[in-house]
């Protein structure tokens, strides 16, 4: 949450989709402006590449850029670390301490996770934006400082301005212009690009000497996933199997390193009585409604992760067993985010 590293040039991005040379272009032909930028993407998709990117692109490449996670902290901890505070402004604030607006002069501050703060900072937020002016919490003189606002958030901002919950004029300032980050799902010809230059990297850092690239099922396997966290997910799996692996060419993914048949909290293997009570067609009288595609779902996987206990975590038997074509069964699997117990 303070100065990034400063190394002075922008960083790399990976990507070869056309939507993702569209963002590119668009990142360069924005970054040079001295207006603020929205950044909106899913949890993992970049959106902090891209916000030091614009940085390093911009004029103000060899000032200060900093960062604060808006989300992480409480309201008042956000306004004073914003804004600073003279000396006595609140109990333990014993010295006068410099803000990161202030800080920032000159530079770019990048907001992150903005949608999670509160009105009153929203607008200050705002004033800073349209006239570079605050004070410091406990004091009077205003400030004026020179800064240019990226900001990045995972939620609809449009839907909670028209919710009361955020504000709509510091959304029409900072929607001067948006970069939307694809999900890595939408851009399919990134992924193994993507997983090749992790995996590299990962053979460098465990010092061995070649990456021997992805067997043909491992490939069809990390582009069949669908990749709910983008690009750190990529990134954790990849590098997970290079380390399992090390020199040897990779011959299976864990997709997620928490599961186990002993993993708390999960259904007993065994289908005894209570797991049939348990699946028999509940009572809906006095209900006031049902979720049906929950509750079946629920079901589903329930059955799926008995079958593949049984199984011993055997695709191929687990999926005679269910009466389930191999593909069949692995699309339940996928479908439920259940491939990374399968050994
Ligand atoms: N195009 C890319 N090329 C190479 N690495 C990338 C690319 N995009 C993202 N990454 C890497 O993926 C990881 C996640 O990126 P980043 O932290 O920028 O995402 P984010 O959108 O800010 O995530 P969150 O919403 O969780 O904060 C980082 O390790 C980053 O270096
Ligand atoms: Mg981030």
């Amino acid at each position: 949450m303070d100065r990034m590293e400063s190394r002075l040039k922008p960083p790399r991005m990976i990507g070869e989709s056309a939507s993702f040379l569209e963002m590119q272009e668009h990142i360069s032909a924005v970054a040079p402006l001295n207006k603020p930028v929205l950044i909106v993407g899913e949890r993992g998709t970049g959106k902090e590449l891209v916000a030091a990117r614009l940085h390093f692109l911009s004029r103000r490449w060899e000032q200060n850029f900093l960062k604060i996670n808006c989300a992480a902290m409480s309201e008042n901890l956000l306004e004073a670390q914003l804004f600073g505070h003279e000396a006595g402004a609140f109990t333990g604030a014993t010295k006068l301490r410099k803000g990161y607006f202030e800080r920032a002069d000159g530079g770019t501050l990048f907001l992150d996770e903005l949608a999670n703060t509160d009105m009153t900072v929203q607008e200050k937020i705002l004033r800073v934006i349209e006239y570079g002016e605050f004070e410091r919490l406990g004091g009077n003189e205003t400030l004026s400082v020179d800064v240019r606002i990226i900001a990045a958030t995972n939620e609809d901002l449009p839907e909670l301005a028209r919710d009361n919950r955020f504000r709509e004029d510091l959304l029409d300032r900072l929607a001067f212009d948006v970069i939307t980050l694809p999900p890595l799902r939408e851009r399919a010809e990134d992924i193994l690009v993507l997983a090749e230059h992790f995996a590299v990297g990962m053979i460098k850092e465990i010092g061995g000497e070649y990456f021997h690239g992805f067997s043909e099922e491992v490939a069809e396997e990390i582009l069949a996933y669908s990749w709910p966290g983008n690009i750190r997910e990529l990134k954790n799996v990849i590098e997970r199997a290079v380390y399992q692996h090390g020199d040897n060419p990779i011959s299976n993914l864990v997709f997620n390193p928490f599961d186990s048949p002993y993993r708390p909290g999960r259904k007993p293997a065994r289908a005894g009585t209570e797991e049939q009570a348990d699946s028999s067609v509940p009572d809906l009288a006095g209900l006031d409604s049902y979720d049906f595609k929950k509750e079946i779902q629920e079901y589903e996987i329930r059955l799926l992760q008995q079958a593949m206990e049984q199984n011993q975590f055997n695709q191929k038997k687990a999926a005679e067993f269910l009466n389930l074509s191999y593909h069949q069964l692995r699309g339940y699997l996928r479908k439920y985010d259940l491939l990374g117990q399968a050994g």
